[in-house]
Parts: structure tokens; sequence; C-alpha cells
């Protein structure tokens, strides 16, 4: 160890509308500090998340100005980096050749924005990419946002639903439970699951991977068999495979009995680099009670219900469809802080005897990287932008 750290981390305010996290919180600062680096944070970066600058100072930060983040910084970390709006393109302009960002950049949603940002000569590793193997469990950004997805879109459902979750026996009569249904239960839809079990709904679930029925039913939902052959429905990652339009015209058909008798209904379905499928149509939403809700937790992928509108709220007849995206940023103390330990653990997993090393020797390191020296190195990114594949 040197007395000048070699490792400087430069934590920008975020720019991306709504967004409303910040990369690291001063716990974090802490852990970072120990293993060798130093933090420079924006003036402000955590104001709306409740991390005041004060916080991060008593935890070793120095304050900034956006300039000098990057000037110093040899390593950016963002929640949102590389994104095609104005203010990414400012950004683009204070970044160097050699320099290291570190953030959720949508590779596969946008990868012009990765082609954008390779032209910097900057490299850039997108969280999104994480394997999802054991030793990065720690670093798994996704599972961390999803959580804090499934959890709020319960609470939203809850929020505008003109009847209560859980049953109740008064002497004014008996409430009847909430009905929920939650379609997909992955890390989103499972924590959705728990969350509306815990308010008292009655919960009934679906998903076209088997593995997930155990989940499902231990968490005390219903596991909603539909006689359609999903086959071998799972990826080697361990994410959903697309179907294709016949099965889930099936879905569909089998679905609306369920989706008729619910009072709320979530859907988190995904299929990772595709848009979502349209599991729920409009007739599905109008043969549901008066006053029920749909929060749809794909709606950045183009949304699970035909209804659907990414960031507005909908009404088909007497149903309001919530087209709910980042939610993570409605709730984001807590969504910093996950985020400041995943992106943390990412980072410690490169330092090396207190110096940053890109070693793709590292499945990590390799999967991640999308962008060095002024090329985009990811072979599925690459394919997108129509490039003939090679590199690293
Ligand atoms: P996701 O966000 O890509 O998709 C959400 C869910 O929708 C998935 O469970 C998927 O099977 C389901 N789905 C897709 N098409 C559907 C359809 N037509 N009907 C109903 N459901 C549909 O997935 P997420 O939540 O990121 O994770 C999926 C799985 O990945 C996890 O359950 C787990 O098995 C695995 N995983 C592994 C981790 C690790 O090993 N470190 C960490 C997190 C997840």
């Amino acid at each position: 160890m040197t007395d000048t750290p070699s490792i400087i981390i430069g934590v920008p305010r975020e720019t991306s509308p709504g967004e409303t996290r910040v990369a690291l919180v001063p716990a974090v600062v802490a852990v970072l500090a120990k293993a060798g680096a130093q933090v420079v944070i924006e003036r402000g970066a955590g104001d709306a998340s409740g991390y005041a600058d004060a916080a991060f100072e008593a935890k070793g930060a120095t304050l900034a100005s956006r300039d000098e983040v990057f000037g110093r910084a040899s390593v950016i970390l963002g929640v949102r980096v590389a994104g095609s709006d104005a203010a990414s393109r400012e950004d683009s302009q204070r970044l160097r050749r050699g320099q290291l960002v570190i953030g959720m950049a949508d590779p596969l949603g946008d990868p012009e924005a990765i082609r954008a940002f390779a032209s910097t000569g900057a490299t850039l590793f997108a969280l999104e990419l994480v394997p999802r193997i054991t030793r990065a469990q720690s670093m798994d950004v996704l599972s961390s946002m999803a959580t804090i997805a499934g959890y709020k879109a319960v609470l939203m459902a809850a929020d505008s639903l003109p009847r209560m979750f859980p049953m109740m026996m008064t002497a004014a009569g008996t409430i009847t439970p909430a009905r929920v249904f939650v379609v997909g239960a992955g890390v989103a839809g499972l924590q959705a699951i728990a969350s509306a079990k815990r308010l008292g709904a009655v919960v009934h679930a679906y998903d076209v991977r088997a593995a997930v029925k155990e989940q499902i039913q231990s968490l005390g939902a219903k596991f909603v068999e539909l006689p359609v052959e999903a086959g071998n429905a799972e990826d080697k990652g361990g994410y959903a495979r697309e179907l294709g339009e016949e099965f889930y015209r099936k879905q569909r058909e089998l679905m609306a009995k369920v989706v008729a008798e619910s009072d709320v209904v979530i859907t988190t379905a995904m299929i990772p680099g595709k848009k979502a499928p349209v599991l729920i149509t409009r007739d599905m939403v109008e043969a549901m009670a008066p006053g029920s809700v749909v929060v749809d937790l794909a709606a950045e992928r183009g949304g699970n219900v035909d209804a659907t509108r990414a960031g507005e709220t909908v009404w088909v007849g007497g149903v309001r469809v919530i087209g709910a995206v980042n939610l993570p940023a409605a709730m984001p103390y807590h969504a910093s802080q996950m985020y400041a330990r995943n992106v943390a653990a990412f980072v410690q997993n490169m330092i090396k005897d207190g110096a940053l090393v890109v070693s793709t020797d590292d499945e990590i390191v390799r999967d991640t990287l999308v962008a060095r020296d002024g090329d985009v190195v990811n072979a599925a990114i690459r394919e997108r932008l129509g490039l003939t594949t090679a590199t690293a």
C-alpha cells in the first residue's frame, strides 16, 4: 500500500430523468477506502436519496464539482451510465481514454449508446451483464433492483385498489381478502408474492419455468397450473427463453379466467435482451372487476399487457393499468444502498494489491466489459450493431 491511493473512484450525480439513486452510499465509501481507494463525489449526489454531503465526507469522501469528479477519477461509478440523452453526451466530453466507467448501461436495449460511448476510448462495464454465478451474486444489480420493484409494485397496487388486501372479521361484517395474481416469478415476482402475502392477500402466481413452482408455494402462494407445454423454458443462465407467439396465444387463453377473477395483476415476465411477451390483452383486462389494478413491471421492455404505456397509468374500462418504470428510484434510500454494495463488490473483485486490474481471464470482468480502447468488445452488442465479430 502507498500513501497516495492509486485508485480514485468518482461518483457523479445522476442526471437521467427521474433518477433519484446514487451509486455509492457513505457506509460503502468506508468499505472502498479500506480496500485502498479514494472516493470523490459530486456535491449533492446523494440529496435525492437521503444521503447528505456531510455523511459522505464523514466517511472519508471528498466533495467536488462534476468536472473535478471526471477529471480526477480513474474509475467512474454511476447508476445509469452511457445513456443516449443530452446529459450523457455532455459527460462523454469529460471522459478520457482508459478511464473506467461502471454502471447500468442498458447494453442490449440501447446498443447505439454503447457505440457512442466506445468512441470516447474509455472502458465501460455494464452491470446488467454480471453472470449469474455464485461468486457474482453480491454484484447482481438486476436482482437487487428487481427485489425493490416487486415490493413497490404491490404497494402501488394496494394504494390504488378500492378494496383492502387482508381479510378482516369485524362487527361491520367480514371483508374478503384481495386476490393477487403474479405473472412471472423471477426475483421481482417472488418479492411481489411475498409482499402481497404479508399484506394478507390471497396470491396466485405463474411462471413458464417449472423450477419456480416450489418457490411460489413456499411463499404461501398457489401455483397456477396451465395445461400448456413450455418445454425447456430456461436458458443455461437460468433466464426464460422466448417461446414463440403460438405458446403465448395459448398462455393468454388459459390465463384469462385467473386474470378475470383477480383484483390485482402484477406482471414481471421478461426475456433478456428481447421485447417482453404480451400475455394480457385488452379483452382480458376488460373482464376484470371495475376498480381492479394491473401493474406492469415489464413496461420498460414493451409491457406484458398490450394496453400498457410505459411511465403512464391508463384506464381500460374501469381497470387501471400502471406502466411502472424505474420503481427502484421510488425507494432511493435502500435502492442506493443495495446498488452501492453490488457495485463495490464488483470493484473490489478487480482490486489486486491496491491497484485496479482489468483481467479478461475473470469471467465477471469478461462478461461485463462492453467497450474498450475505442471499440465495442461484447459479441452480442457487436452483433446488434451489425459489426463483424472478433475482438476481446
Ligand atoms: P427476468 O426479470 O428476466 O424475468 C422474470 C420472470 O418472468 C422469470 O422468472 C421468467 O421465467 C418469467 N417469464 C418469462 N416469460 C414468461 C411467460 N411467458 N409467462 C410467465 N412467466 C414468464 O428474470 P429474473 O427475475 O432476473 O431471474 C430469473 C431467474 O434467474 C431466477 O429465478 C433464478 O433462477 C435466476 N437467478 C440466478 C441468480 C444467480 O444464480 N446468481 C441471481 C438471480 C436470478
